[in-house]
């Protein structure tokens, strides 16, 4: 398969390329319907349905009231690549800062990237504009995290859901909107007859689901939750997480699911990738992160996981995390973990340790076998409850 071609933009990163991604094959048809017989098939010969390569998003940081002057960047995203499956959860967690928010904002084309290229069935959005950008984020929707401000109070939740609508009267007709509607409501396990209520009316729980209706209402393939339960009590947790694995099954969704809960990411995720000051620092199968991490920071991560089980703790090492995350706008040089590392050698410093499987574990079944960010990758019991 040849490789996209690559436009040149600016920042491109230099040091990071991940080299061992699959590589991407790019549509190209004449006429709309070939076009998305195209991007169909890219997937049905078991594709991934979202390719995300050497992403990044570099925030300037300006000095100066009248005359901006650029004095640096905050480099909130550098370099990540990541594939989505249909029907599948890729979970993203990372400590507060690393950019989940941003990769959630590029992918759903809120940010514009600095460099890189998202594949969506096999055409780059990136460099999409006007009616085809239009087409593909109908496929591509998002769930937020505060459900208090993400719903606009004065507004009916007839018309929060109906909105999208507006944008896209294809999918529901006018005089057929208030039907739809409250099909969404079912569906989402709230009272039909609510369509006239306002936000105020609901409890935190229920207001997430008016949020996930909402998204669901354009018929989307990929949803991208970034911390949807986070601001939810833990009982009502259960119950929306529930709710969005069992709209998965139905509707076949794919959805990027980012938050800070690692039991949560576990219990939802069939992959799980490990984000670290703007790069991915480890991805792999939910056994792989979490019962055979090989990166020191998602084994750190992991550790700080507080265990009840005395058992499970006995003969196992802590690993307590020192140091301050680095500031995005300066990240050090080399491995960006290698302030807090306590496996940190020269070559950390030196060179970018690329996301990629451990030369000793290529082509063997281990558990380890999967893409790791570090000179040192290796397994280490550390004792974790997730
Ligand atoms: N619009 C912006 N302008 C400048 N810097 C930004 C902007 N948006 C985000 N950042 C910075 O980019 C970095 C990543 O932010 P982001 O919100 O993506 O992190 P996050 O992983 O989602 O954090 P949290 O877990 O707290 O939600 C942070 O240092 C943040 O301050
Ligand atoms: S590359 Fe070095 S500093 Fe980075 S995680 Fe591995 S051992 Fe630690
Ligand atoms: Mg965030």
């Amino acid at each position: 398969m040849a490789e996209p071609t690559k436009l040149a933009k600016d920042d491109e990163p230099k040091d990071d390329a991940t080299p061992n991604v699959s590589e991407v094959e790019t549509v190209e048809a004449a006429s709309e319907e070939e076009a998305v017989a195209a991007l169909d098939a890219h997937v049905e010969r078991g594709e991934p349905i979202l390719q995300v390569r050497n992403l990044v998003k570099h925030f300037p940081l300006t000095q100066g009231i009248l005359f901006k002057k650029q004095i640096g960047a905050v480099k909130a995203v550098d370099g990540i690549s990541f594939d989505l499956y249909q029907g599948e959860t890729l979970g993203i967690v990372g400590e507060s800062g690393c950019g989940k928010s941003t990769v959630a904002k590029l992918l759903m084309n809120l940010e514009q990237a600095t460099a890189g290229e998202i594949f969506y069935k096999g055409q780059d959005i990136t460099r999409l504009s006007g009616r085809a950008l239009k087409a593909v984020r109908r496929n591509i929707q998002m769930v937020f995290q505060d459900p208090y401000t993400s719903l606009n109070p004065r507004m009916t939740v007839g018309d929060i859901i109906g909105e999208p609508f507006d944008i896209h009267p294809e999918v529901a007709p006018k005089g057929d909107r208030r039907r739809k509607v409250q099909e969404l409501l079912d569906v989402v396990g709230l009272n039909p007859e609510y369509v006239n209520r306002y936000p105020h009316q609901f409890s935190g729980g229920q207001r997430q689901r008016i949020g996930i209706a909402r998204g669901l209402a354009l018929n989307p393939e990929i949803i991208i939750c970034d911390e949807p339960v986070s601001a939810l009590d833990v009982s009502v947790q259960a119950q929306v997480i529930n709710l969005m694995e069992r709209l998965q099954d139905e509707f076949n969704l794919s959805y990027v699911f980012i938050a800070h809960d690692l039991s949560i990411v576990r219990h939802i995720s069939d992959r799980v990738g490990v984000m670290y000051l703007g790069k991915m620092a480890e991805i792999g199968t939910d056994t792989q992160i979490y019962d055979h991490p090989t990166h020191p920071y998602t084994q750190a991560l992991l550790s700080a996981v507080p265990v009840p089980d005395p058992d499970a703790r006995e003969g196992r090492e802590r690993i307590i995390l020192t140091g301050d995350v680095p500031s995005p706008a300066n990240p050090p040089s080399g491995c960006r973990f290698r302030t807090r590392c306590w496996k940190a050698q020269d070559k950390c410093a030196e060179e970018v340790p690329l996301l990629a499987v451990p030369e000793r574990f290529q082509g063997t079944d281990s558990p380890a076998a999967h893409e790791s960010a570090c000179h040192f990758a290796e397994e280490k019991d550390v004792v974790h409850a997730a």
